[in-house]
């Protein structure tokens, strides 16, 4: 049996890695099985062995859950199903490429979830499907029946994913133990704290959208606070999909961007989008209500963007600001500029580090599953569920989190729905820095933004937010959501981007660079090995990117 190097830190390693703890936790198994649905399951686990995983106890309590579910989806679905008009006025040229609307529910009575099954054998919903390490359960009428599907998604990622020696392996399951023994500061610490800790002067700002939401600026002011700040041109942050302002500062003085911005002269603003850990509060809404988490990347892009840019001009009393948008910070922007052209006079120039526009080759497997033209999709559609994305350890498994552990071994990344969705260069980062990064990300965003990702991975267009036929016909005019026209997006834009990126491809990259009708630069990163997240948090970022990007912006 495989070991699981870089077990939960609190968990004791030995008791975890011992071959009799396997024996145990394969004798609890097929006692969870025999007993099923029945609760005492919990009680016997834990008698058995306290420190062992939690993992397939609350397993057997998902199926029950599951299969519960299911039942009320089938009910609900014969209730709800489409009528006959509104399928007459359906005329799409691909109907696999559409949504849940017209595609009836799949009776997939399996529980789609890896660690059902982990025991190999003992499998109570029928065959195992195994793809280098993927695992799927798969029922009688299960819609994947080989390992063709599981392959076409997570090919692409694999051929990026870079082997990690079982030597690295350990080194990675040391750092996570050190960090929580050592309580780094920088484990802990937020976007101020930060700020202080390196003693770089800083305002804390609240600025309220038009439909409520409150969301937080930070502003950097100089270090040495010998150059009026009126006088600095103000660049502006936007952090990317399930981020905040901490990601621009974790690496600290003289590697992150926001800190070599500063020093370079720049009155320095981070944004944060609504829902993330500094902007969670509203007007009227609350944060652990579902209404709060009712947005996508269009609100996003068409309220809070408009409300930041125009709060730090005013503030800055400036006409015009560059801004450097990572991932869906470059999402909402190109939304915002095809939207609403008179924003164009409010920017210099637009930095766009892995631009996600255009979804087609997407090797997130996350994305590609959740995508409405996977056979999985209408099993993780309910699955995810309609408010903050916060999917549960099994989901997580199912979607990358197996084969990032098959590659890495290391439960607390591969748990961490961040790392699993975005895919991790190791080898690019310091391992101390992992941990550092582990606890900051996610910071937060909701089921609407990832599927609106998911969505485009279907259409291959980038849309507004898709409801589904009836209420999009009720919103916008249509059955289908209308499209963001990146040839109106008539600003100086800079695109930089990486071969082996999992969210933003190169392909797609280019589409967009083709469509955009002023690219002053399009530019790959020389560097064989850099993922998303490198833009941020490679020890090679501060060389590779940022240098380059400073220096260009003199020029504008
Ligand atoms: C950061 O943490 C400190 C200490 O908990 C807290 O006082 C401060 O308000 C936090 N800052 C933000 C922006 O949340
Ligand atoms: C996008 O805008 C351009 C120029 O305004 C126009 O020619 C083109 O037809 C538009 N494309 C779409 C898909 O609307």
């Amino acid at each position: 049996m495989r070991k699981n190097d870089c077990i939960k830190w609190q968990v004791n390693q030995q008791t975890v890695q011992s071959t009799q703890t396997s024996t145990m936790r394969a004798v609890y198994v097929l006692l969870c099985l025999a007993l099923a649905r029945d609760s005492s399951c919990n009680i016997v686990r834990h008698q058995l062995n306290p420190h062992m995983d939690t993992l397939d106890v609350n397993t057997m309590d998902y199926v029950d859950h599951r299969q519960h579910q299911t039942e009320k989806e089938m009910k609900s679905t014969q209730h709800t199903s489409t009528s006959q008009e509104s399928k007459e006025h359906y005329n799409y040229d691909d109907i696999s490429d559409y949504p849940s609307a017209y595609r009836t529910v799949k009776n997939w009575n399996a529980p789609l979830f890896s660690t059902v099954i982990t025991q190999g054998d003992q499998v109570p919903y029928g065959d195992v499907i195994e793809w280098r390490g993927v695992k799927i359960a798969a029922g009688p009428n299960s819609p994947v029946s080989d390992t063709k599907e599981i392959e076409r998604i997570f090919r692409d990622a694999y051929k990026t994913v870079q082997h990690v020696s079982e030597e690295d392996k350990k080194k990675i399951h040391d750092v996570f133990q050190q960090a929580i023994v050592s309580h780094e500061a920088d484990l802990v610490y937020n976007a101020t704290q930060l700020l202080k800790l390196h003693k770089y002067g800083f305002e804390e700002h609240v600025v309220k959208t038009d439909d409520g939401y409150y969301l937080t600026l930070f502003r950097i002011k100089s270090k040495q606070d010998t150059l009026d700040v009126k006088q600095r041109p103000v660049v502006f942050l936007m952090h990317g999909v399930l981020g905040s302002a901490d990601d621009w500062l974790l690496m600290g003085p003289e590697h992150s961007l926001a800190y070599l911005l500063s020093d370079a002269g720049y009155d320095v603003w981070l944004g944060n989008t609504r829902g993330n850990k500094y902007s969670r509060h509203h007007a009227s809404k609350h944060v652990h209500h579902p209404d709060f988490w009712q947005f996508s990347i269009d609100e996003i892009a068409l309220h809070d963007l408009p409300a930041m840019l125009d709060y730090a001009l005013k503030t800055a009393e400036q006409t015009k600001l560059t801004y450097i948008g990572h991932s869906q910070g470059s999402t909402v922007f190109f939304a915002l500029l095809a939207s609403k052209p008179e924003y164009k006079e409010k920017i210099t120039i637009m930095y766009a580090l892995a631009p996600m526009v255009y979804m087609t080759n997407v090797r997130s497997p996350l994305l590609r599953m959740t995508a409405p033209s996977s056979q999985f999709y209408e099993r993780l559609f309910s699955e995810l569920g309609h408010g903050q994305f916060q999917p549960s350890k099994e989901l997580i498994h199912t979607v990358g989190g197996n084969m990032c552990e098959w590659e890495i071994g290391c439960k607390h990344i591969c748990s961490n729905v961040h790392f699993v969705m975005a895919g991790i260069d190791t080898a690019g980062m310091d391992y101390d820095f992992i941990p550092v990064i582990a606890s900051h990300l996610p910071a937060g965003a909701s089921t609407r933004q990832i599927l609106q990702y998911a969505q485009g991975v279907a259409s291959h267009e980038f849309r507004k937010f898709d409801y589904g036929l009836d209420i999009n016909k009720k919103i916008y005019g249509h059955h289908q959501p209308p499209q963001y026209n990146m040839t109106e997006v008539n600003v100086p834009v800079v695109l930089y981007y990486s071969e082996e990126d999992w969210l933003a491809h190169p392909r797609d990259v280019e589409r967009l660079h083709k469509e955009l009708p002023n690219v002053k630069e399009f530019y790959q990163i020389p560097e064989e090995h850099f993922s998303h997240m490198d833009f941020q948090f490679s020890k090679r970022a501060p060389e590779l990117v940022y240098k380059r990007l400073i220096e260009s912006m003199k020029n504008y």
